[in-house]
């Protein structure tokens, strides 16, 4: 069993309001519910944290140095193409983790083409609207269990 985190960055506690034509009509805490039932069944155990605040999600990464965290799926929202910071706590615990979007930021504005997270991440969703974090479940899940393979008994 391992433990998974879902993180958001800023705005995302908007979802189901917020340009709907971008992120669909689903709330932050219907995803929540879907996620944390699909990594149960598969006999993980799920969290989830949502902050608008960059020293809180920091707060939040380094936190998972001790708290067992084995994985996140982490959608940075805004901070994608602005935190040095957060890409750093990233490498200074190595937690592994999956970039999702909900949007495909590369067929956006060009400021968005920018990511600080794509090129340490396991792996990057993006452009599935919400469906985006249940693909990052699937392959985080997936991952888990070529990971536990390779242990040895
Ligand atoms: C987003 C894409 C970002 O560019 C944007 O700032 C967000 C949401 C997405 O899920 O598509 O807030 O991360």
């Amino acid at each position: 069993m391992a433990q998974i985190l879902l993180l958001n960055g800023p705005n995302l506690n908007l979802l189901g309001q917020r340009e709907t034509h971008l992120y669909g009509k689903r709330t932050l805490a219907d995803i929540e519910n879907e996620l944390s039932g699909l990594a149960k069944e598969a006999g993980h155990s799920f969290g989830s944290y949502q902050s608008d605040a960059e020293h809180e999600l920091l707060q939040r990464i380094h936190g998972c140095g001790d708290d067992g965290t084995d994985l996140i799926l982490f959608n940075p929202a805004a901070f994608t193409h602005t935190s040095v910071a957060l890409r750093d706590a990233l490498l200074a615990t190595g937690t592994p983790f999956f970039e999702v979007h909900m949007s495909n930021p590369a067929a956006r504005e060009p400021f968005r083409r920018q990511s600080f997270f794509s090129d340490i991440a396991l792996g990057v969703i993006a452009g599935f609207g919400p469906h985006s974090y249940c693909l990052a479940l699937q392959a985080a899940i997936q991952h888990l269990a070529a990971a536990a393979e390779k242990q040895p008994e």
